[in-house]
């Protein structure tokens, strides 16, 4: 077990502090105690139910180098500590790209006494051993942002998922850059009636990769816009994998390439920084779209680099999983919450460009 990995915050006496993970016969041994008096005063005749009060949950994530997703685990942890009851422990474990260190972790997050798992895999097409474990010991398993199968959903009942509806952030995306393209002229600057275009392409396999690119690319031409496709590369989500590809494409297109759609903002901001680094005069620089609004990537907009992001709404996203985990937690009131399929929870996206940036951006000096 990593030691660094471990973050936990606990409410002490409403204040929200960090502290390290004491996990725990006192925090175990005061639920007990808690639920055994519960139980007397039912036995005395009063019918109150026994709720636990407070609670172990564990969060097990793919990457600590991922923008967007450490900024949704930070939406999540202040939600789960703003819920007054259960009062919720959190641990969370950063698997660093490898589903077995994942698997690992979940199964000390179980030891520990977790009373619900909230899981970004790290490989979305392999969970059965997390989902063993977990059935195991009937945790319920909130899977979050990577989704698993529908085959691997099915496995169990106590299986949930919270995320995005990928091809929703794909047509979006193409909309906003067929709205630039048919307000501004210049940008097909080789003036031959197309839009020469590379795409930069989020991990193989991950549902948000292929599918905002299919979306993206086919609302243009929907919406009646001709297009050459010069190139396509996979930079896994990372700003850093996404400058090498695009000065790859540069030298391979010279000034040829006019948009650039990216699957994320880190990758897109990745290719602003291979132009920058080339210092193109920016007559020649294309336009970029990314999706997911981080801070960096609203900044960006804000900025008029990025010409229009995607916002995938990690507030919503957050808050529907505290929502949740409270209701497994004290196991009441699930039927309220409207699950798709009895298991799913998809939050919308909202286009996000220069003229609405502000209500998206926290910074007071975007507003
Ligand atoms: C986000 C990416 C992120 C990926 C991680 C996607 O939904 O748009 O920024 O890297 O999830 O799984
Ligand atoms: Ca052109």
């Amino acid at each position: 077990m990593n030691g660094r990995n471990i973050i936990c915050r606990r409410k002490i006496t409403g204040a929200h502090k960090c502290c390290r993970l004491l996990l725990g016969r006192s925090v175990r041994a005061a639920v007990g105690l808690a639920v055994a008096a519960a139980l007397f005063v039912c036995a005395c005749g009063k019918k109150q139910p026994a709720l636990p009060d407070k609670a172990l949950v564990g969060v097990a994530y793919y990457n600590k180098s991922d923008t967007f997703l450490n900024q949704l685990i930070d939406c999540l942890s202040e939600q789960l500590d703003a819920l007054d009851s259960p009062e919720i422990t959190l641990t969370i474990r950063d698997a660093a790209g490898s589903q077995r260190t994942q698997d690992d972790q979940v199964k000390e997050l179980l030891d520990a006494g977790c009373k619900v798992l909230c899981v970004n895999l790290a490989d979305r097409a392999d969970p059965s051993e997390i989902i063993d474990l977990a059935r195991e010991r009937q945790v319920p398993i909130i899977f979050f942002n990577r989704e698993p199968v529908a085959e691997d959903m099915m496995q169990w009942d106590q299986l949930y998922y919270v995320g995005a509806d990928a091809e929703q952030s794909g047509v979006m995306q193409g909309e906003l850059a067929a709205d630039a393209i048919r307000s501004d002229s210049s940008i097909d600057r080789n003036k031959d009636g197309k839009i020469q275009y590379v795409v930069l392409e989020g991990e193989a396999g991950h549902q948000d990769a292929i599918i905002r690119t299919e979306y993206a690319v086919n609302t243009l031409k929907d919406n009646g816009i001709a297009l050459e496709r010069l190139s396509c590369g996979i930079a896994n989500w990372s700003r850093a994998q996404a400058q090498n590809r695009m000065l790859q494409m540069i030298s391979q297109h010279q000034n040829q390439i006019e948009l650039v759609l990216a699957n994320n903002d880190d990758m897109a901001l990745g290719a602003i920084d291979a132009y920058k680094k080339l210092n193109v005069t920016e007559s020649a620089v294309p336009v970029f779209f990314g999706i997911d609004g981080t801070d960096v990537g609203l900044k960006a907009v804000a900025d008029q680099q990025l010409a229009a992001t995607v916002y995938n709404d990690k507030e919503g996203q957050a808050a529907a999983m505290a929502k949740l985990t409270a209701k497994l937690v004290t196991k009441k009131g699930l039927g309220d919450l409207e699950l798709e399929n009895g298991k799913y929870i998809y939050l919308s996206y909202f286009k996000v460009t220069d003229n609405n940036v502000g209500m998206f951006y926290k910074d007071d000096s975007y507003h």
